[in-house]
């Protein structure tokens, strides 16, 4: 019995399988991001301040034990990538990469604290900012050349999606902080044009080296992450950096719409789940969540307190937390943004149902 239970088991995943390599042959993503996509990769800069190798890091993933990613459990990418039934992409410096795994899988070069500019971040001393992030990528692309010969390897590239997911830390660990020369050289307005600029280059660069299906996700209401709300006086949500995250939004929209028409078979798509988390924040029981405006993982009364730990103490049910600590939202919140996102890029799914968290192997953890 157990045994044919098994049976018909593998022959679902099987057929699962056969369904996503028939539909879509061997696509596979690549995501640039920052810490709300990095699954892995700062775990491995050894010198960096901004890591999830902690427990509660990664409680409700997998084996429970931290994997690199900034939350309880998966990313926005993760959600959005298994609902249209893509393999997750492994984190750039997991030591297992070779080229058939990325060949395989895609691959990952989000990571914690980096941001479009180069310049964000400085202070967490290492991260991967998105210029180092396509340099990378660049060394991916000239290794599975050098495998598969330059055609198959253009095709490969070509039929891969994108995902760019950056900006938040531009704001919070740069533009918004007066130790950062950016925050006295531009106003709100030249500083979003600068942005923009750099993003306009980066995308540009990308498409040169093949990318083609791109989506770039927008900003959420940055202001009403707790760790803003702490540091106002009130509590309440900092209207100025919300402004920021919308007028970056709109910039980033319009610089998409009028990018995609200019590079050859280009499907650039920008999307934000904006509305959504800002009506969740205002309204959180109407989602089913009971908080949305302190950390599930903080300890006690000390805050902000600048990252989950084993001496914090954790709320009593996770799924009814919008944030996971000071900055990075839980796992039912990203849910909720992912679904918002493939809505507004208008994914159909190849039809292959999201694994759930528990069934997933984690990244090996990071040993150090
Ligand atoms: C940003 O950093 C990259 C290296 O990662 C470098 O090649 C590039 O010139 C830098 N750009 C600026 C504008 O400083
Ligand atoms: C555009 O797509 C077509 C069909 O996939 C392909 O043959 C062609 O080489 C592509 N052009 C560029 C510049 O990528």
């Amino acid at each position: 019995m157990k045994f044919e239970i098994a049976l018909s088991l593998l022959l679902v995943v099987l057929v699962g399988i056969t369904i996503i390599q028939g539909c879509n042959g061997k696509a596979v993503q690549f995501i640039f991001g920052d810490s709300l996509s990095d699954n892995g990769n700062n775990n491995r800069l050894s010198m960096t301040l901004a890591k999830a190798n902690l427990p509660y890091y990664g409680i409700d993933f997998g084996n429970g034990l931290p994997n690199g990613r900034f939350t309880n459990g998966r990313t926005v990418a993760d959600i959005i990538g298994d609902s249209t039934g893509l393999p997750r992409p492994p984190a750039f410096l997991d030591p297992s990469i070779d080229e058939d795994v990325i060949l395989e899988n895609g691959v990952n070069y989000a990571s914690g604290g980096g941001g479009i500019l180069n310049e964000t971040g400085t202070y967490f001393i290492q991260r991967l900012s998105l210029w180092k992030q396509i340099e990378l990528f660049h060394g991916t692309t000239e290794l599975i050349t050098k495998k598969l010969g330059k055609q198959a390897s253009d095709e490969f590239f070509q039929e891969a999606r994108y995902v760019v997911a950056l900006g938040s830390n531009d704001f919070i660990n740069n533009y918004l902080m007066p130790v950062y020369r950016d925050s006295w050289t531009y106003n709100d307005e030249t500083f979003v044009e600068y942005l923009m600029e750099t993003l306009e280059k980066q995308l540009l660069v990308l498409h040169k080296l093949g990318a083609r299906e791109l989506m770039v996700f927008g900003l959420g209401p940055m202001g009403c992450i707790p760790l803003q709300r702490v540091l106002s006086t009130t509590g309440k949500c900092q209207d100025r950096a919300n402004k920021l995250a919308l007028s970056f939004n709109k910039a980033a929209n319009n610089l998409l719409i009028s990018l995609e028409p200019k590079l050859t078979n280009a499907s650039f798509k920008f999307g934000d789940a904006y509305d959504v988390v800002d009506d969740v924040i205002r309204n959180p029981y109407k989602y089913g969540f009971t908080n949305a405006d302190s950390p599930c993982c903080s300890l006690g009364r000390i805050r902000p307190a600048l990252t989950c730990t084993p001496a914090s103490t954790l709320c009593g049910d996770r799924t009814k937390y919008v944030f996971w600590d000071e900055y990075h939202p839980s796992d039912s919140a990203n849910e909720l943004i992912a679904k918002e996102l493939i809505k507004k890029f208008g994914f159909t799914g190849v039809g292959s149902p999201s694994p759930a968290p528990e069934s997933d192997i984690a990244p090996s953890p990071s040993n150090d």
